[in-house]
């Protein structure tokens, strides 16, 4: 029986300052090339969700030493060839970005892993990085015939390649990216849109051999990697969850301190502005190759906007509360171009359709994306998480702008990557502030 957590705000308003927790794809990241590279790298700002903590164990079990104490990580690696041969299977848990990823880094390493993951990961398709790896000589075989989970790799030496990546999917390019430092040669992927370059960035700040011209990112390998000092910024795909409450809830007005800002994840802030929202970003910097700043939101009544193309890979984890804020505009919003929704933690079009759909809102699945009109009141009721935690947050909101109590089915899934998000929630709703 899965476990129930039933939300009910009486007429809230959210108002305060709220540090963003790490980002999920840049602590994933700061961990992987902490461990490929030798000698000592430290986190701070790292997000302690299941995740990311699965990355964490990964390369303890291939012998890198990680110490960590809530949002501080200390590394010291022997180096990725000095790595030991794990005794135990690799478990991945719910992470798409630690199973693609680490596929890229163990297909050029020097031991033998077998990589494992739930349920909802072992349906997930491993192809789009299985076959560019194989195509730099990895050696990699799924025990099923789909080419899902459980893989088997045995680290070999690489060959570089020129990929044209068919899926707009950063996991694929950085699965490629990550092969291409142990390669012989200079590995080339090109995108037709532009996906989030955290890896880029990563492997510049550790000093990797990367340049990105035109939409072609390259990188020589061989070059040997020296630990780095880390700090990951916010997470904007969190801080959404939020910036959408204050901009539905009238009265509200908040304010989101280190937040991540790299252009290639910022599109839920260009749709928000399209929209009509009121937005300002102050105290914008840039560390480790990552820009972040403070973002200061509050209500406005909102118009609706077509979602598509180019800017779906930018916002592609905030398709499902952008979804749930489009209920609240005035018109029809229609979201085209995503049927990577469909291969997420859970099949997001489906999902979302029927989770808000539970609730009262006026949404239709297309095969590709959602077509919301609203404005529609939303009612209380059963919202399913389907164990997929941007859909365990949204049906949170939800409940924010619900007449009724929204009971939430499988919320555990929310400590994935954001486990403070109730406490969060509650503390923006009580006007207070973590800062
Ligand atoms: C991620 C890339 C995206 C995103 C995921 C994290 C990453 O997946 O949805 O949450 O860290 O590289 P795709 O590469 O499948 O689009």
């Amino acid at each position: 029986m899965d476990e129930l957590k039933t939300v009910h705000f009486n007429h809230p308003v959210l108002s305060g300052e709220l540090i963003v927790p790490g980002d999920k794809s840049i602590s994933h990241r700061a961990i992987m090339l902490g461990s490929i590279a030798k000698g000592k790298t430290e986190v701070t700002g790292f997000l302690d969700g299941e995740d990311c903590l699965r990355t964490i164990e990964m390369f303890k079990q291939l012998g890198v030493s990680i110490e960590r104490q809530g949002k501080n990580v200390w590394i010291d690696s022997p180096g990725l060839q000095d790595w030991k041969t794990p005794t135990d299977e690799l478990y991945a848990g719910n992470s798409g970005t630690t199973t693609r990823l680490m596929a890229g880094i163990l297909a050029g390493a020097h031991v033998t892993s077998v990589m494992t993951g739930d349920a909802s990961l072992s349906n997930r398709p491993m192809d789009r990085v299985t076959v560019p790896l194989r195509e730099m000589g990895a050696s990699i075989s799924s025990e099923t015939a789909s080419e899902l989970l459980p893989l088997r790799i045995k680290g070999t030496s690489l060959q570089a390649i020129d990929y044209q990546n068919p899926v707009g999917s950063a996991q694929v390019k950085s699965a490629i990216l990550f092969a291409g430092l142990q390669a012989d040669g200079t590995t080339s992927v090109r995108e037709k849109t532009t996906s989030r370059d955290h890896t880029e960035q990563m492997f510049k700040h550790f000093g990797a051999d990367i340049e990105s011209v035109d939409g072609k990112v390259s990188v020589t390998g061989g070059r040997a990697l020296t630990g780095r000092n880390v700090h990951v910024p916010g997470d904007i795909s969190s801080a959404a969850f939020f910036m959408v409450a204050a901009s539905m809830i009238e009265g509200s007005a908040i304010t989101l301190l280190n937040v991540g800002l790299n252009p290639t994840r910022t599109g839920v802030l260009d749709v928000l502005k399209e929209m009509g929202a009121s937005i300002e970003i102050t105290n914008e910097t840039d560390e480790n190759g990552e820009r972040l700043g403070t973002v200061n939101i509050s209500h406005q009544q909102l118009k609706p906007v077509e979602i598509s193309g180019a800017l779906i890979p930018r916002l592609i984890d905030e398709l499902p509360i952008i979804a749930l804020l489009a209920t609240q505009a005035d018109g029809t919003t229609v979201i085209k171009d995503a049927a990577e929704l469909r291969v997420k933690e859970t099949d997001r079009i489906a999902a979302v359709t029927e989770a808000l759909s539970a609730v009262g809102a006026n949404i239709e699945a297309t095969d590709d994306g959602m077509i919301i009109h609203g404005p529609t009141p939303l009612t209380g009721g059963t919202m399913d998480s389907y164990g997929d935690h941007r859909l365990g947050m949204m049906a949170a909101i939800a409940s924010l702008v619900a007449s009724g109590p929204v009971t939430i089915k499988d919320p555990a899934c929310i400590d994935i990557s954001y486990p403070a998000f109730f406490e969060d929630l509650e503390r923006l709703v009580r006007h207070e502030t973590n800062n």
